[in-house]
């Protein structure tokens, strides 16, 4: 990777993208050893999290690493102590140190502060770690990644944001219906299609769910009320009513459509019991690949393959 941190999808250039889902690839099919021997990763959430938490946990202790995490209430980034201080003491303690936070800006600053490499476990702008996740996903399902069509039905939150940058850069077509008021933010569908016209990819927003997912390869959805929106929970039910992938709306998109969701997912809301139980759905897969792909940025971070004894 040509950047110390991973923040953001657009932080990847092409080729850093191919060499992270290749080597996730190769370490998914085995090999695993020590190259992060001795190194600590310290994981600090203001948010919960189930499958982020335990995925970097499983990645670096089957890469021979020590693995901290720090509570969200332990240890009050921006309010017992600055967000600078708290970067450059953990920086004396950890190697690696992953963030689960609210704002983009205060992982750029943790960046900024830090001597070593900071990685976004999500903020409120972004999940690049999933949508790795998903891409080495799509590719173990599709075979290929340019060209396809992703459909994504609700909300146009940090796991859209993320999306569309990663289908940018990867040369899948993105297409997103939301309700009004809560499309995708305007500067991440420029940078989405600046990063798509040198992919060859189309980026389109639009309101209409089943004009959306028409034809798509992968149809994708995620929660209607993000953490942190607990408070707008109601409304949010009412205004995303008809944005619920049912069989209806899979029946619109190619026949062997996959169906994907980051998960935690809520049943006859965003996604139909039928459809997340259905063959089309691959969302256990994404979950396991997050640990898979999280070990190849764990790598890269720390310096690359070069580090894996033998590899390559
Ligand atoms: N998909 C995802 O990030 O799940 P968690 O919030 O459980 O980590
Ligand atoms: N958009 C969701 C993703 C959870 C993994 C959230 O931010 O809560």
């Amino acid at each position: 990777m040509h950047t110390k941190d991973f923040l953001s999808i657009a932080d990847l250039s092409g080729t850093d993208l191919q060499l992270l889902l290749a080597e996730a690839v190769d370490l998914k099919a085995g090999g695993w050893n020590s190259a992060l021997s001795g190194k600590t990763l310290a994981l600090l959430f203001e948010k919960p999290s189930l499958r982020t938490r335990v995925s970097f946990e499983m990645a670096m202790r089957a890469l021979g690493g020590e693995v901290l995490y720090l509570s969200p209430a332990e240890v009050g980034l921006g309010k017992r102590e600055s967000v600078a201080d708290v970067a450059r003491v953990l920086s004396r303690y950890a190697d690696i140190l992953a963030v689960r936070t609210f704002s983009q800006q205060t992982l750029e600053e943790l960046g900024n502060y830090a001597d070593i490499p900071v990685i976004n476990a999500l903020s409120d702008e972004e999940h690049p770690c999933q949508i790795l996740a998903d891409l080495l996903t799509i590719f173990e399902h599709k075979g290929t990644l340019k060209g396809l069509t992703l459909a994504f039905i609700g909300d146009g939150n940090n796991v859209a944001a993320s999306l569309a940058l990663g289908c940018g850069l990867a040369g899948i077509n993105f297409k997103i219906a939301s309700p009004a008021g809560y499309e995708l933010n305007g500067t991440i569908v420029e940078r989405a299609m600046i990063m798509a016209e040198t992919s060859g990819a189309e980026i389109r927003c639009d309101h209409d769910p089943y004009l959306t997912a028409q034809g798509a390869d992968i149809v994708y959805t995620d929660t209607w009320t993000s953490m942190g929106q607990e408070a707008e929970n109601t409304t949010r039910l009412k205004d995303f009513a008809m944005y619920c992938v049912d069989s209806a709306l899979m029946a619109v998109a190619d026949r062997d459509a996959i169906f994907m969701h980051c998960l935690p997912a809520h049943r006859g809301q965003e996604v139909s019991d039928e459809v997340i139980e259905s063959h089309a759905s691959v969302v256990f897969d994404q979950a396991e690949n997050r640990m898979h792909a999280q070990k190849a940025v764990l790598v890269n971070v720390m310096g690359g393959a070069g580090i894996l004894p033998g590899y390559r």
